[in-house]
């Protein structure tokens, strides 16, 4: 199958490159807008990561141009139209679970640092400065944590925060998972979580429904310094709201893997540039903020998984055979 493949980085293309069994790959930098959509002319699949956009105006153009099948190389799908896709007859499918432990890990890891000041102890050592004011922490062990999304991600988290460091956890679901209920884990409504938690990490989805999830009436609710942590998407929290919170304290720190409009601004290196996201800016300016550039997937394993997965999928849709867990459907209705 002739795939173009859209923001490719030289890690996708080393990872790709190993997995390739026989389709034609071509690999794009630019990533997936109106504009760039004609580049895929003549390709019947395009590859997309998690800020190309695939929107209805996108679809139409790929269509046009020949492309059948969109393959996302990631989880997530909040960026694709479905129904456009439906309608239009474009098949779209994606990588359910490439490591679920990548992005569980990585959540553990920006909990550790942010609640025991690593992030700053690493600078600031660097810097000659050895003292330790400022850098006070609390244990794990014995707190509450609420888990917004016990899926795959979240249920790993909540199982390390159960378990392993020995918080209370406070689980929030469509569908509690029976599992986790047996781990003493309770499931609870979101505002309940919000009251209680002295930690908050978000595992669900993007949807209309979860679209700011944490926001001003929520963060409201929370005890002072919440410690808020967000690997999932962006859109999950409104950062306007969570920055008034960190001026008053409401939020004791913030980290996060992935920002509502990070997609001008994550996976460049814009070191040389001004950065032009005034919210985004401020956010870097709290001692109390850890940013990453959606990095919570980035491991050998996760990279190996998503590119056998994903030309596999493609493998898959060539020969007319079904997806499994990798078709991705508009909802019903
Ligand atoms: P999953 O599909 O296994 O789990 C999502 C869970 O959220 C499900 O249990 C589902 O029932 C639940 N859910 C759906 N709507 C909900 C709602 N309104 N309220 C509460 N829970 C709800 O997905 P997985 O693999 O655990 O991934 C979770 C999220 O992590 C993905 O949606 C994706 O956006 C993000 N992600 C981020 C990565 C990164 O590098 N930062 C990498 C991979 C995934």
């Amino acid at each position: 199958m002739r795939i173009a493949m859209f923001s490719t980085k030289p890690y996708d293309r080393r990872s790709f490159e190993a997995a390739n069994d026989g389709h034609d790959i071509a690999y794009l930098e630019p990533r997936l807008a109106p504009e760039t959509a004609p580049l895929a002319a003549g390709a019947q699949a395009i590859c997309v990561f998690v800020n190309d956009v695939v929107s209805a105006p996108v679809l139409q153009a790929l269509h046009a141009g020949g492309t059948r099948t969109v393959l996302l190389r990631c989880a997530g799908f909040n960026n694709v139209d479905l129904r456009e896709a439906e309608r239009l007859g474009i098949a779209v499918a994606r990588v359910p679970a490439y490591s679920p432990h990548a992005v569980a890990e990585f959540t553990i890891g920006l909990l550790l640092s942010l609640v025991r000041g690593i992030h700053r102890a690493y600078q600031r050592t660097r810097d000659g400065n050895f003292a330790l004011e400022g850098l006070l922490g609390f244990d794990l062990h014995g707190r509450t944590a609420g888990v917004i999304g016990t899926g795959k991600i979240g249920a790993l988290v909540a199982r390390a925060l159960a378990a392993g460091f020995g918080c209370r956890v406070l689980a929030h679901d469509v569908r509690p998972d029976p599992e986790l209920l047996a781990l003493g884990v309770t499931y609870a409504d979101p505002q309940r979580i919000a009251a209680e938690s002295d930690i908050i990490t978000l595992h669900c989805p993007l949807t209309p429904e979860t679209h700011h999830i944490i926001r001003a009436e929520t963060l409201a609710l929370a005890k002072p310094g919440l410690i808020l942590v967000n690997t999932s998407r962006g859109g999950l929290i409104d950062a306007e709201a969570a920055i008034e919170a960190l001026k008053t304290g409401r939020l004791g720190g913030l980290a996060i893997d992935v920002y509502e409009q990070e997609a001008d601004v994550f996976f460049e290196d814009l070191s040389n540039e001004i950065l032009g996201d005034d919210l985004l800016a401020r956010l870097l300016t709290f001692p109390n903020v850890l940013v990453t550039g959606h990095q919570a997937f980035f491991t050998r394993d996760a990279l190996r998984a998503i590119a056998e997965v994903t030309l596999g999928n493609a493998t898959l849709i060539e020969a007319a055979r079904p997806l499994g867990a990798s078709e991705v459907r508009a909802p019903a209705g």
